[in-house]
């Protein structure tokens, strides 16, 4: 019997980070490349959204760096580990079990929006919707291109080349990372790509960016 509140999505992640912990395999604390490498880029302070946060690895690095960090996920199980890491850090995370196809941001509600690991391309519109003027997106996820077999086995959840350029193209792309399998192939950022984008003005009535 289905659990109220569950679906097939949730009960898949669920059981993924419920196997997880039983095998003792450690929780992935580290925050993403993207945010590792261009932290420099986010702002003083403001609200910040870990979307799909799995135990919220980037939503700890953002509150770490002085934002107002809510996480979504929709596994119970992920929100609850991350509660139990953020109150052992004594970090303030807002966290929310959350189907974030069902329920997207609301318009004009983030100054920034990190997505690590997770593509959903019809939310795409309501993610770039969801930045306040100047918001910035921070966006980094498997290729189909890649010279190893991690990730999705998929393509559904890959992305095809240059389509974050495309997925985002009412940002102003402020940095995108794609290196496919150019040279030499045993170094440099493979199988993902990365972007990030900047919302200029927002057309709050219209729920458009202009
Ligand atoms: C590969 S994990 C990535 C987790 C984290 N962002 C990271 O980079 O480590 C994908 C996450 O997406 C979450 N997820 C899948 N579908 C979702 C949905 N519809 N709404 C919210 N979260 C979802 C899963 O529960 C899982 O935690």
């Amino acid at each position: 019997m289905t659990a109220p509140g569950s679906n097939k999505e949730s009960d898949k992640w669920n059981a993924i980070y419920q196997s997880r912990q039983q095998t003792g395999e450690t929780t992935k604390l580290s925050p993403a490349y993207i945010l590792q490498e261009f932290h420099h880029l986010l702002p003083a302070q403001g609200k910040a959204l870990d979307l799909a946060s799995g135990p919220g690895a980037n939503a700890l690095f953002l509150a770490q760096h002085n934002m107002e960090s809510h996480a979504w996920d929709i596994s119970s199980i992920a929100i609850e580990k991350l509660k139990e890491i953020s109150s052992s850090l004594n970090l303030d995370i807002k966290t929310e079990v959350r189907d974030v196809v069902t329920s997207p941001p609301e318009e004009n509600s983030f100054d920034v929006i990190v997505v690590s690991h997770f593509l959903d391309r019809q939310i795409m519109p309501e993610i770039i919707a969801a930045l306040r003027e100047n918001g910035l997106l921070f966006y980094q996820t498997f290729t189909r291109t890649r010279v190893q077999d991690s990730g999705p086995s998929s393509d559904k959840y890959r992305l095809g080349k240059n389509e974050l350029l495309d997925l985002c193209k009412d940002l102003d792309t402020i940095v995108y990372r794609e290196e496919g399998t150019i040279g030499d192939t045993e170094s440099g950022f493979r199988n993902e790509a990365l972007y990030i984008g900047q919302c200029r003005s927002v057309n709050v009535s219209k729920g458009q960016v202009i």
